[in-house]
């Protein structure tokens, strides 16, 4: 389904995500001529607003999250906008928004509302014919909390839309560096022969970040970090890093990629995974309280949790994936390092010779280091002097001129044009949930409890054991 919408219509239009993302993504878009002439935009919410109020509300968030140089002529974006008030728990409403939706239009509608209302709007879009051919709908997370009750939000949208019209965000996957990995692995000859249990030892994905509870106090606590970091976005980059190259990079051949990977995944063992909870400390030059105090009662909710994954197929026998995400780390970064094998045999006695390291940044730094060794200069006697060296590609200094974009200008761009290369399938999130909950009845199995570490730190000591044990030492 490649055709393009003509009207957007933002659920949730007055919404944390619409007022940080959404709006100024969509302005930056119009700024860069990236948007159809008729392309109309449509926000509703339960606010009493009319049109002009939902613009002013539209230029002061783009105003506070869009850099100046990227607004272009805000004026003709914030016309493209109209408000429809809607509570969507109840019927009324809809037939406005219907009515301000015109007929034979094309729509594209984005819900960045709670999924408990998910299933009344789908029946109110549904009973006022918003839910037919001529739309598509695009789900944002968190998209249920097991597999139980994911199948139920999927289910509940498959009866209005198709698979080939439900877009499911992973905003990971809007990110530049991360459609990078994909250009890395198949637009070059060099990885792809190596890419495999022979030659690598093992791959460490880290998404680390030093922000706490922030204003979400109450979704973080019944989420957790493996809920909302590991089952989507790491495991997003995860199947980026692992899949299979596909035959072509369109939706279809890569989502089907993706998915045999998710699907091999292997069940985990108890000592396979580490969990921690934030205590205060200093972090980002600040000091900061612990997860308790943020939120003000004992929780035993994991804010930090360590992996050891295995991929189940030829390609991966053997290779252990470790993965780690936090909040209140000692740094945010999101990166993924491959650690090649030894060469086989050294020449150079007396020399220790470390495996080749290949360190994905994603952010904040996007850079892609291949470490070597390298002959020290100098004359030696007794044999080389060899030394690691970086083979450094800084993205940014590699394509100047390019400005950074918010992962959901991508994303909103192939919502509208109909592509969803880079949106997830629902066989995706299911095989997502069902990893992620064997790990949750694991832990309730052996009652774990999140260990305790500073903010500021790597997270708990026992997160280090788990790849110490194995030889191996995180990125840092
Ligand atoms: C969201 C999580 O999906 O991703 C947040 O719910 C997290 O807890 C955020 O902070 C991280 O996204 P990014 O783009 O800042 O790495």
């Amino acid at each position: 389904m490649k055709t393009k919408a003509d009207t957007l219509i933002l659920f949730g239009a007055t919404g944390d995500l619409s007022q940080r993302m959404l709006l100024p993504s969509l302005c930056a878009l119009d700024a860069d001529n990236l948007l159809a002439e008729d392309l109309r935009i449509v926000g509703t919410a339960r606010s009493e607003l009319d049109d002009a109020a939902f613009r002013n509300f539209a230029r002061e968030a783009i105003e506070t999250y869009l850099p100046a140089d990227r607004r272009g002529s805000m004026a003709e974006f914030l016309n493209r906008l109209s408000y429809s008030q809607l509570d969507v728990t109840t019927t009324e409403g809809y037939s406005d928004l219907a009515d301000k939706v015109g007929q034979n239009r094309e729509v594209a509608i984005f819900l960045s509302t709670a999924p408990s209302l998910f299933e009344p709007t789908i029946k109110g879009l549904a009973a006022h014919g918003l839910a037919d051919n001529n739309s598509r709908i695009c789900l944002e997370k968190p998209l249920g909390t097991d597999l139980e009750s994911s199948c139920a939000i999927n289910d509940a949208v498959a009866g209005a839309f198709s698979e080939d019209r439900t877009f499911r965000i992973d905003h990971y996957l809007g990110k530049e560096t991360v459609q990078n990995l994909i250009a890395l692995r198949f637009a070059n000859i060099l990885f792809e022969p190596l890419w495999n249990s022979q030659h690598i030892d093992h791959i460490q994905i880290t998404v680390a970040e030093t922000v706490g509870l922030e204003s979400r106090v109450d979704f973080y606590d019944s989420a957790g970090a493996l809920r909302d970091m590991v089952q989507n976005h790491m495991l997003q980059l995860l199947a980026l890093v692992a899949m299979e190259p596909p035959s072509s990079f369109d939706a279809g051949a890569v989502r089907d990629e993706k998915v045999k990977v998710l699907r091999a995944l292997r069940k985990l063992d108890a000592k396979e995974s580490v969990t921690g909870q934030y205590r205060g400390g200093a972090s980002g030059g600040e000091i900061v309280p612990g997860y308790d105090e943020e939120l003000g009662r004992d929780s035993d909710t994991e804010t930090f949790v360590a992996l050891k994954g295995h991929i189940d197929n030829w390609r991966w026998q053997g290779v252990p994936f470790y993965m780690r995400t936090g909040k209140r780390l000692a740094e945010r970064v999101t990166e993924i390092i491959v650690h090649f094998r030894c060469v086989p045999h050294s020449i150079f006695p007396g020399a220790k010779l470390h495996p080749n390291k290949l360190v994905i940044g994603i952010q904040p730094e996007e850079n892609i280091t291949l470490s070597m060794m390298a002959k020290v200069p100098g004359i030696e006697q007794e044999g080389m002097t060899l030394r690691e060296v970086p083979l450094n590609i800084a993205m940014p200094d590699a394509f100047t001129g390019k400005h950074k974009r918010i992962a959901y200008e991508r994303l909103l761009l192939d919502l509208i044009g109909g592509d969803q290369t880079l949106f997830v399938r629902r066989d995706e999130v299911e095989a997502q949930w069902h990893w992620v909950d064997d790990i949750r009845a694991t832990w309730e199995a052996e009652t774990n409890q999140p260990k305790t570490y500073n903010a500021g730190s790597w997270g708990p000591s026992a997160a280090i054991a788990l790849a110490e044990r194995d030889g191996v030492s995180w990125h840092e």
